[in-house]
Formats: structure tokens, sequence, C-alpha cells
């Protein structure tokens, strides 16, 4: 199929924190399959993760390593677009311009913005991290966007980004494609690994709760060993009756590529001792290939920037024209 007539996918992940296997098998799993059937571009969104604030020094190594870990995981540049959002600088641009036209109620409903600033105090809360929706939106409305393959806790920014697309669209004509997300049902919310009520996340106070894409193998052992159950002793995928037995299932079926109900068969009758063991093997095999060609791509800083200014120089292509347009509608002077 012609580039044209495929569906344009577009995501982002923040160059902050560790990446983990949450974020892998919820989002850069189905990035690398995606990247094949569809038009996709993959952003490394820094001027997200700087609504909380980082350390200058660490938000470059970061930047950098999310990059590595989107080719190391299979992203190909000569199939997707993988860039650094700052270096286009229509994202902030357009971001703005949202941002006149995005009711305060409708940001301060986001869950995320409640979760994130229930952790401060009000005055330690950032505008920006308030405006963040209006800046993903921009993020996905520039590139005429078809599908967002994100985890569950992304829906609902994508939704606000349909009606803020919708709203745009009625007062000034035809401008964006509605765009929406895409889950994968199996792997939307990977729970943590201490506590199967709260899903695995890069900002968790305790670092057993996630396995990160860098883990040793000793310490994705160790995390999986002291990882929680539930009571019983069964193997069985039961999301409300065995939540942290059911999370570790669909991990090992995501790694071993094997269907859940052969898992459930393969270990009936066995304990979770067992279950954990060879848990651990698959984990540690799932990520041998992606680790290695991490630490090649380590080597060749230079190379993997040649790539994102490739790639930034294409997306700003792609980006100005929906900004111009834009910017026509609105009456500025261009
Ligand atoms: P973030 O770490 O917030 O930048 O998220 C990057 C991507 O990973 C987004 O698509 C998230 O929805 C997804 N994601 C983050 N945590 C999880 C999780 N625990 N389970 C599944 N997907 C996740
Ligand atoms: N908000 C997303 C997250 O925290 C990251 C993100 C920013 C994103 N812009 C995006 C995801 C555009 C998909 C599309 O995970």
């Amino acid at each position: 199929m012609e580039k044209s007539k495929k569906q344009t996918v577009f995501s982002g992940i923040q160059p902050s924190g560790n990446l983990h296997i949450g974020n892998y098998l919820g989002a850069i799993k189905q990035f690398v399959r995606l990247q094949d059937e569809t038009d996709a571009l993959f952003c490394i969104v820094d001027e997200h993760a700087i609504t909380v604030p980082q350390d200058p020094r660490i938000l470059r190594e970061k930047t950098l390593e999310v990059a590595m870990l989107y080719l190391a995981a299979g992203i190909d540049p000569k199939k997707a677009v993988i860039f650094i959002q700052s270096q286009v600088p229509a994202h902030a641009e357009l971001g703005w311009i949202l941002n006149t036209m995005t009711p305060l109620g409708e940001l301060e409903r986001m869950t995320q913005f409640k979760d994130k600033s229930a952790k401060s105090s009000k005055a330690g809360i950032l505008a920006g991290l308030l405006n963040y929706p209006t800046l993903m939106a921009a993020d996905i409305l520039l590139y005429q966007t078809d599908l967002v393959p994100v985890g569950k806790d992304q829906k609902q920014h994508v939704e606000l980004t349909r009606s803020i697309a919708e709203r745009f669209n009625n007062r000034f004509g035809q401008t964006f494609k509605l765009p929406k997300e895409l889950l994968n049902k199996q792997t939307a919310r990977i729970m943590g690994l201490d506590n199967a009520e709260k899903k695995m996340s890069k900002s968790a106070e305790s670092k057993n709760n996630h396995i990160a894409l860098l883990d040793t193998p000793d310490e994705i052992r160790r995390k999986i060993k002291i990882a929680v159950t539930d009571s019983g002793s069964e193997i069985k995928y039961a999301l409300k009756e065995k939540p942290a037995i059911s999370n570790l299932v669909a991990i090992y079926s995501e790694f071993s590529d094997k269907p859940i109900s052969d898992i459930e068969k393969m270990y009936f009758g066995k304990g979770y001792g067992d279950f954990k063991k060879d848990l651990a093997e698959v984990v540690v095999e799932g990520l041998k290939p992606l680790q290695e060609k991490f630490k090649t791509l380590e080597k060749d800083p230079e190379g993997v920037l040649k790539i994102l200014r490739a790639g930034a120089k294409e997306a700003a292509e792609r980006a100005g024209r929906t900004i111009k347009d834009v910017k026509k509608k609105l009456g500025f002077v261009l």
C-alpha cells in the first residue's frame, strides 16, 4: 500500500524515570507491530516531562535512553519516524493555541492531573501539569493521526483530544482528523508487582513495583520472586478473584507469545513457586535481545542523534502543513 493510504499512527513516551515492562507491553510492543502496516511516528515527549521539575542532565540522558530503547525494541527508522518533541516547535505552538480554546473544567477533570496534583501542595502544582493534555492533543493532531497506541491511563487524554479537534473543526472548518486510541486489552494496564491494585508506574515509591527494561537478570529474578500473589495456589487468569496472578500470567503470555489458556494448562497442579521461577526466565530471555541491542547503540550516541535529527526534519515538514493551516484559519498573518 502507498504511504498516503495507510493509517497514521502517533504515540509518545516521556523521558522521565526508567521505562518498564508496563510501558513495553502497553505501548512499545504495539509500536513495533504497527510500523509495518501503518505510517507511524514515535515521539520522545520531553516537553511533557518538564511538567514536573527535571534535572537537566538527567533529562538529556533519559531522552537519549528512550530513543535507544525505541530502537533496541525494534522500531526501525526506515519504517517509522522517531523524533524528539522539542526539536519540532510546531508542538509547543499548537499546544498554546489549543490552550486558548480548552475550558479549564475539562482539564481539571483529567484523572492523571487529579492523581499527580494530589501529590503536591497547591503552590507546587505547575500550570503546565494542568495544560499537559492540550500539548498531547497538539502532538496527535499535527500529524492528522488516525490511531494512538497507548496504555489505558491515556485513553481519557485521547478522548479529550478528539473533543478539542471536533470543537476546532466546528468553529473553523475541517482542519484535524479525529484520532482514536488503540488499546491492547491484555496489556493496557499492567499492574505493579508490589501491589496488584495499582498500575505499574515509573514514579512508584518502591523499586520492587516494576521491572525496568534495563534491569539485570538477577534483579528481574529477585523482583518476580517477591512479587505479590493472591490467596489459593492455582495459576489462573481471573482478574477479579486473582488480580496479582492474572497480571503475572498476562506478562508471561506476552513475553512467551503463548496464549493464556496454554499457560493455565502448563501450570495446572503446580504452585506459585514453580510458575514464578519460569516466569522470571521468560522475562529475562524476552528482554535479552533488547538489552543487547541497547548496549550496541549506547556505543554510538552520535548515530542515534543523527536518526533523531532526521526524524525531526521529517516530522517538522509534516507538522508544518497543519500548523500553517491552523494559523491561517485563526487570522494570524503568515
Ligand atoms: P509514560 O510512562 O506515562 O510516558 O507512558 C508511556 C506509555 O506507556 C503510555 O502509552 C502509557 O499508557 C503506557 N503505560 C504506562 N504504564 C503502563 C502500565 N502499567 N501498563 C500498560 N501501559 C502503560
Ligand atoms: N501523555 C502520555 C503519557 O504520559 C505521553 C504522550 C504525550 C503521548 N504526547 C502523546 C502519548 C501523544 C500518545 C500520543 O504516557
